[in-house]
């Protein structure tokens, strides 16, 4: 494992996530970490940039103890200058301009275990600079390995230790060399396998779940449909078999036959023991009347809550009643990397921990069966989710599914929710998915779905003037959600999604096509 000591910097998570690439394991932790209190020793350690100066009272410094680990150090920018700082203070100053863009790096090599950074790198390259503060001068027993035009110390490297410090950013794509300089540190420097593949941790996984459930143990899951809940209930099935309880709750805002569809295909064609609960009506009943998003994400979120609770009620009298008997213990939560790294990094001495929206979503454990959270994932990113379920032998169709919010087509319909509206929304998003499908792009589209805008536009159909609903049509492609641009499909595919939607979905007057970019849109309309 290569550590990732987290010192703020928006691109932190990258470190990680090239090493993954890599095949080697990373973990990231905030730059606070005691390593008294690691429970695992590093192969090797990486400080990250972040937005702070080093002299500056209250900046972040790393626990003095790394440096009596004796495995290798990389530095990256602010990380950089904190192993120079903490060698002498003067070691590090303001710039005179901020340095931010590409820069072109010229190595240096001399010939001894210094160069091993760039070993197979001796020409000029590209890199991504981002910083405010440099070295004034080299800190003691240092050599430069790389220059740029404004970095005399670009990069830099110890005479004897295994300490080196990168004043730019070998984690972005816009340092296409990067990825070889990592490798450099993890696997020449660090002595780094690359082992880590997704059938080895889903092997890993399953007996670290096997141990912590024991012989007799049983464990309650929510299941969505969705890529994150079905995969970790793959694993967990696998793991324990019908020891695992899934419950899959019709929230009545589902997706047209979506229901039915995510029954067959975790029940009948992955063999997960599943329970479906049809409580559409309570919810449409209870929306009736709410306007507001946010208010409609509470309702949802809580009704679910309750229903969950009743419903694990009734299953542990089950289990206990069953040849699989034992007591309820634990809750599987299907919580991913992106989630537990928001968590985990450092936002700053006095910086708030922002709520993540999927919180409306997450289930608290029940505190009347006392459980205890099981999160197979949560050291994978999304497309590592998706690559452990084809390792689980999952189908393509449904580890590929694009993400469905847990308050469904409640917050695709603006305003207030009806059955009526219900109906139409999932028949429009029916026909665009499908179409979508079957012209082969869903796969290139990272969210698409049609929503329902209940402002009544005019139109005539048969010489008569109607009234109906608009639908929106939106589809972006992202990496990671926080920023999305719209797909650019083709004139005649969306002439033909719109013919069919007026021409089948009654009710319906007019089709739009989104296309917002986030920011300053949003995915979702509400
Ligand atoms: P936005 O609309 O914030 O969406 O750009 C980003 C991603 O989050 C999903 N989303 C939600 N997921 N509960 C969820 O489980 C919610 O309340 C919710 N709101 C947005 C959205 O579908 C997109 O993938």
């Amino acid at each position: 494992t290569i550590l990732t000591l987290d010192f703020g910097s928006q691109y932190t998570h990258l470190i990680t996530r090239r090493l993954r690439e890599l095949n080697v394991f990373s973990e990231m932790l905030p730059c606070t970490q005691k390593i008294s209190e690691l429970d695992f020793t590093p192969k090797g350690i990486i400080l990250s940039g972040g937005p702070y100066s080093v002299y500056d009272a209250g900046s972040p410094h790393v626990d003095p103890a790394i440096f009596d680990l004796n495995v290798p150090i990389l530095g990256i920018c602010y990380g950089m200058q904190e192993i120079a700082y903490r060698a002498d203070p003067d070691n590090v100053i303001a710039g005179t301009h901020r340095e931010y863009g590409l820069a072109t790096l010229k190595p240096q090599m001399i010939n001894s275990h210094v160069d091993r950074l760039f070993q197979g790198l001796e020409g000029s390259m590209r890199v991504w600079m981002s910083h405010g503060d440099k070295l004034a001068k080299l800190p003691e027993g240092f050599h430069t390995v790389a220059i740029s035009e404004n970095s005399e110390y670009a990069a830099v490297a110890h005479g004897t230790k295994p300490i080196y410090g990168l004043q730019f950013h070998p984690e972005v794509t816009h340092t296409p060399n990067g990825t070889k300089l990592l490798k450099n540190f993890a696997l020449g420097i660090c002595g780094c396998e690359q082992n880590w593949t997704m059938s080895a941790f889903m092997d890993q996984e399953i007996e670290r779940i096997r141990n912590l459930v024991g012989e007799k143990g049983q464990v309650l899951g929510a299941v969505s449909g969705g890529v994150d809940s079905t995969v970790a209930a793959k694993l967990m099935k696998e793991a324990i078999g019908s020891r695992f309880w899934a419950v899959l709750v019709d929230n009545g805002v589902m997706r047209l036959n979506e229901c039915e569809q995510v029954q067959k295909d975790l029940s009948e064609h992955l063999g997960i023991n599943l329970t479906v609960v049809d409580a559409s009506q309570q919810f449409l009943d209870g929306l009736s009347g709410i306007e507001d998003p946010e208010k409609k994400r509470k309702f949802i979120g809580s009704k679910f809550i309750d229903i969950f609770e009743a419903e694990a009620k009734k299953i542990e009298e089950a289990a206990a009643d069953s040849d699989r008997a034992g007591k309820i213990e634990f809750f599987l939560q299907g919580t991913l990397y992106p989630d537990v790294i928001e968590s985990l990094s450092f936002k700053g001495p006095s910086a708030t921990i922002k709520t993540h929206h999927n919180v409306y979503a997450t289930l608290p454990i029940i505190p009347a069966l006392c459980l205890c959270l099981i999160e197979p994932l949560r050291s994978l990113y999304k497309d590592e989710v998706r690559e452990l379920g084809r390792a689980l032998g999952i189908p393509e169709q449904l580890v590929m599914r694009h993400p469905f919010p847990g308050p469904g087509i409640a917050v695709r319909i603006l305003g207030e929710v009806t059955p009526e509206k219900v109906e139409i929304a999932r028949r429009a998003d029916h026909i665009f998915i499908s179409e979508i499908r079957e012209a082969g792009l869903y796969n290139q589209i990272s969210q698409a779905f049609a929503a329902l805008d209940p402002s009544r536009a005019v139109g005539v159909m048969g010489d008569k003037r109607v009234y109906g609903y608009m639908i929106i049509l939106r589809a972006v492609t992202t990496t990671d959600f926080m920023t999305a641009e719209s797909f650019e499909f083709s004139w005649p595919f969306l002439q033909r999604v719109t013919n069919r939607i007026i021409n089948e979905v009654h009710g319906v007057c007019r089709v739009t096509y989104d296309i917002t970019s986030k920011p300053p849109g949003t995915i979702e309309l509400e």
